[in-house]
């Protein structure tokens, strides 16, 4: 650079902060902090609470206040509350996060308190951390809703509370554990500093000693060491909690200050302990400035308990200055802190890796919560991958979606739903039964809203009326129309900014079908009997007892749909039987050729035929037996922790053969085995796709023998992987991942099994120079690879013992004798340096694949739509388009690879916006922050300096040339179109 445009970077960032100033001249931001001590050890006292939305109550009981005697909190008393007692005293300062709480407050409000809390926001009294919906989950939460959830909550703020309500800090003081995907986002959406409450106690214990508490997280990664993706980050010293005897709320029994004329006055044991404790504190930490968070779960019902002792606490410390004591406590909150942090003018350590598995002591890893609950978070996915169809068909057919012959919907329900979801307690499967179905039934509710929309869309954009179905339970094979109709068509809507080819399954009684695509050329279909797992799962009241089901390959436009017909055949009679297939313990397409032992039927061996790759590979089921304590720790296995009793894993099918049967056609060829009365699998091959799917049936997992148990999938191999195991953060990067190892910290490994644990949101890979073999989710899942050429995933578990976390209930989801869960994982063989190319593609078909819609009236006019007029390049995955208003429209573009990974797509690419979409015209354009919520040239971060590392200032955003959009690997670019239609 020459020092020409360095000036010209200095003068840009000079005018920018100028207009950033502007907007909040109102005296929010850092330069309405209160005044510290320099030379003296200052204390910021952060008042806050902690508000779980749902846990061991619905968010409705929360907010309410009700069924206190399950657990005592009320949310919008809390607010009522802190807002009193800000408004008596104007040195209290008081925090809040979880926008889904706020937002129902507010809308209960009249305007006079509305503008007082404006006021309180303005002065930096009351002050938004976090600021997502919810305070979201990072070991469970797939990136996509992880972003909407920020956004909803940010841009509540921005709209209610103006630009003062932008929180500058991230607040994530409960999750347990960190990834670093997520701390990107964070960066990427502005935030100067992120402060976490749950980090490893080994990890702590070095950090403190070596003072690295704050640090820099370099969340890009090596791919990605842009300090757009850095982030200034605070470990808190004692979690989220206040320091021991300083609990002054009405749910603590810590004894209150006495300050007056009285027997019990005890200013002098107070003020004496404060001080011992804050001097300890500041040992482990590198400034003149130490936190101390002042409050806890649901605190601040009666807020004045706090703040009345808070005010004493402050008086009696700081008069002992006059003494001579060199201690300032004060009122402040998360980024008062941070700007003093930042005004030390320090060098800080550089962090690159992330903060999972998190452990609180050494037979405590929490990392069952990785799996548990695997209904809820396949429910959960699904419910992401549906919120994004709703939001595109809202977003392309405007109010006519909303609006229509099928009734009034929109997306706003599901996405509401979608926020709430990504909770530390929700997906995480860490609340209690009642919660969980509660979560269940908001984004049920959520769906049927979407349903109508996309009903109305569907009727404009394929110009007729015809009545819609929406089939949820085809994963049991259960959809009454296709059972029933003697013609019908499927309407496939795809969301993904690619042509996809997607195999349909679907069940039917007929005995022959003819299959037609949009320009009514014939479709090869084929009919294959329903299997017995299938059968045993149809309850009568789920209705449903095809007999077959009708497979076919559907090729669909990007971002839109294609509408196939079929048609019931007349006067065949049942087919015979088909002949007994030759090698059953092979199946085959033109990509791959997967093997079986005849002796064991299980998988022994995948060959990718294009590439010549042929690996023996054993997939088999096993359980680990849920320890409920033993002499080392009564620690048991729960719903967030992991704790096998043994590290030997008990397979599910004994000594004995796993009973299998094969049908091959030419869409399909399949082979289904049955390791046990409540454990099955079908292993296929569809026409023309390069996976092999794994359809895995679990449940009830038996317990009468008393023990809880942990399923596992697990996939032995001969790679030789060196300890060394791959999965991916939030869906998104992909991490390196070491057996009894932690790339910053030496670990002493108490739990073979368990502490190797690490969420897999997406995928899981093992590799050696020659092979990877990879596994794509359908959900979040817990995996490892506990030995050399193997790989684990935890699909589902069932305990008898609370782990004593909070939850006060053992995991069991007892419903039907024990919660039955079916899923998919594809498996993929390919060569590492090619793997990317398919995997990256994939895992976005898995989140974002297409929604099937029957209809029994007949085609639409329109058979065919797609809303782009080119597809996007493979690294390129269209993350958001949704409506903002109805001339406004959101649109979130990424780059889907990392650099290096691939030899073709790693590339920084460039995208002509102006003429992506067919539907509608780009009159105007303007880029946003990654929450939306603001310009992105308004977005001004603290620079922090790191003590390693390259250092690299912020590069000023580059004017926006819509023509000619260019994404760089990982990046994501947000955008607000106004459109013309
Ligand atoms: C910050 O420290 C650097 C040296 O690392 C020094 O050059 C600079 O003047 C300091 N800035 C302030 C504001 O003290
Ligand atoms: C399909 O056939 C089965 C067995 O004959 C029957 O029980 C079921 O009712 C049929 N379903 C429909 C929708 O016709
Ligand atoms: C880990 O232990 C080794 C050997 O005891 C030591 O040299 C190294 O500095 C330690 N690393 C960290 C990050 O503490
Ligand atoms: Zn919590």
């Amino acid at each position: 650079m020459t020092a020409r445009s360095n000036d010209m970077a200095a003068l840009r960032a000079a005018l920018l902060l100028l207009l950033c100033g502007a907007a909040a001249a109102a005296g929010c931001g850092y330069q309405s902090c209160p005044s510290t001590r320099p030379g003296f050890l200052n204390v910021h006292l952060i008042p806050h609470t902690h508000d779980d939305v749902g846990w061991l109550k619905t968010v409705d009981q929360y907010y309410y206040g009700a069924h206190n005697e399950v657990q005592h909190a009320g949310v919008r008393y809390i607010l009522d509350s802190v807002v009193a007692q800000l408004l008596a005293e104007p040195r209290r300062r008081f925090v809040y996060a979880e926008v889904a709480f706020l937002e129902r407050w507010w809308k209960e409000q009249k305007e006079g308190m509305r503008r007082a809390v404006r006021t309180l926001v303005e002065e930096g009294r009351l002050e938004l951390v976090g600021g997502g919906w919810c305070m979201g989950d990072e070991g469970a939460a797939h990136y996509s809703p992880s972003v909407e959830q920020l956004s909803l909550g940010r841009r509540f703020l921005r709209e209610a509370l103006g630009p003062c309500g932008i929180p500058r800090v991230a607040w994530q003081i409960d999750p347990f554990g960190h990834s670093r995907q997520m701390a990107a986002i964070f960066a990427q959406m502005g935030y100067d500093g992120l402060f976490l409450g749950r980090v490893d106690y080994q990890d702590k214990k070095a950090r403190e000693s070596r003072q690295e508490m704050e640090f820099i997280w370099r969340a890009g990664g090596a791919s990605d060491p842009s300090p757009d993706s850095d982030i200034f980050t605070g470990i808190l010293p004692n979690r989220y909690n206040p320091p021991l005897g300083f609990c002054w709320d009405q749910l603590c029994s810590d004894p209150p200050v006495v300050d007056e004329d009285s027997p019990e006055n005890n200013v002098e044991a107070v003020v004496s302990s404060f001080l011992r404790i804050a001097a300890d504190q500041a040992q482990r930490f590198r400034t003149n400035h130490i936190v101390m968070t002042m409050g806890s779960d649901f605190h601040y019902e009666n807020a004045e308990l706090w703040f009345s002792n808070m005010d004493k606490l402050i008086s009696h410390v700081n008069a002992k200055q006059s003494n001579g004591s060199r201690v300032h406590v004060l009122y402040s909150t998360p980024s008062c802190y941070l700007w003093e942090l930042h005004r030390a003018n320090l060098t800080w350590p550089v962090k690159t890796d992330d903060f999972f598995p998190y452990s609180d002591g050494p037979h405590q890893f929490w990392t069952g919560f990785f799996s548990s609950r695997p209904g809820l978070k396949g429910y959960e996915r699904l419910s992401s991958n549906f919120l994004q169809i709703c939001s595109q068909l809202e977003a392309l057919v405007g109010l006519a979606a909303r609006k229509g012959p099928y009734g009034t919907g929109d997306s706003a329900v599901l996405r509401a739903a979608m926020a709430v979801m990504q909770h530390h307690d929700a997906v995480t499967g860490t609340e209690q039964q009642h919660v969980a179905n509660d979560y269940g039934k908001q984004l049920a509710e959520g769906w049927a809203a979407c349903q109508v929309l996309v009903a109305n869309a569907l009727s404009v954009l394929g110009g007729s009326k015809e009545s819609f179905f929406f089939c949820e339970a085809l994963n049991i094979s259960v959809c009454p129309i296709s059972e029933g109709a003697e013609r019908f068509s499927v309407i496939l809507y795809n969301p993904l900014p690619r042509r996809i080819l997607w195999p349909i399954r679907l069940p039917v009684n007929g005995t022959s079908y003819a299959v037609t695509d949009p320009d009514g050329q014939a479709v090869p279909s084929v009919l294959v009997p329903t299997s017995t797992s299938t059968r045993r799962l149809r309850r009568p009241q789920d209705g449903g007892a095809a007999l077959r089901e009708l497979i076919f390959q559907a090729s669909v436009p990007a971002v839109g749909f294609s509408a196939f017909g079929v048609t019931r055949l007349r006067g065949t009679k049942t087919p015979p039987s088909p002949p007994k297939p030759e090698r059953p313990y092979e199946i085959e397409n033109e990509h791959l050729r997967v093997r079986f032992d005849p002796i064991t039927g299980l998988i022994s061996e995948i060959r990718n035929l294009e590439r010549g790759i042929t690996l023996p590979v054993t997939q088999s089921f096993y359980w680990y037996n849920a320890s409920i304590g033993n002499e080392d720790s009564e620690q048991a296995s729960g719903a967030y922790i992991f704790r096998p009793n043994s590290s030997h894993p008990i397979p599910v099918v004994g000594s004995g053969h796993v009973s299998t049967s094969v049908v091959k056609t030419p869409q399909l060829q399949e082979l289904q085995q049955r390791f046990s009365p409540w454990c099955s699998q079908a292993v296929r091959l569809h026409a023309g796709q390069r996976f092999v799917e794994l359809e895995w049936t679990v449940g009830p997992i038996p317990v009468g023998d008393g023990w809880g148990k942990e399923i596992i999938s697990r996939f032995d191999t001969t790679l030789r992987t060196e300890g060394r195991f791959y999965t991916d953060s939030n869906g998104r990067q992909i991490l390196e991942r070491r057996r009894d190892y932690r790339p910053t910290w030496n670990l002493t490994q108490t739990e073979p099994i368990a502490g190797n644990y690490y969420p897999v949101n997406t995928r899981i890979f093992i590799k050696d120079r020659e092979v990877q073999l990879t596994v794509l989710t359908d959900r979040s899942q817990g995996g490892s690879s506990i030995t050399d050429g193997s790989m684990e995933l935890m699909v589902h578990r069932r305990l008898l013992y609370d782990d004593n976390r909070g939850v006060g209930e053992p995991l069991r989801e007892d419903a039907r004798q024990g919660m039955v869960v079916r899923g998919t994982h594809r498996v993929l063989l390919d060569r590492p340096t090619m793997a990317a190319d398919v995997h990256r593609l994939m895992a976005q078909e898995m989140a974002a694949a297409p929604h099937v819609i029957l209809s029994a009236s007949g085609t639409p006019n329109v058979r065919e739509f797609s809303a782009l007029r080119s597809e996007l390049p493979p690294s390129v995955h269209l993350l958001t388009l949704s409506a903002d208003g109805e001339t406004e429209l959101l649109l979130r573009l990424e780059h889907q690879f990392e650099s290096g990974e691939s030899c073709n797509s790693s590339q920084p690419v460039s995208i002509d916006l102006l003429n992506l979409f067919a539907p509608f015209t780009i009159t105007a354009l303007q880029e946003l922050n990654l929450g939306a919520d603001g310009p992105l040239t308004s977005i001004s971060r603290l620079h922090w300096k790191p003590a390693t590392g390259p250092h690299h200032r912020r590069r000023p955003p580059t004017l926006l040339d819509p023509h000619q959009v260019t994404l760089r690997p990982m990046q994501i670019r947000t955008f607000l179109a106004t459109v013309q239609r």
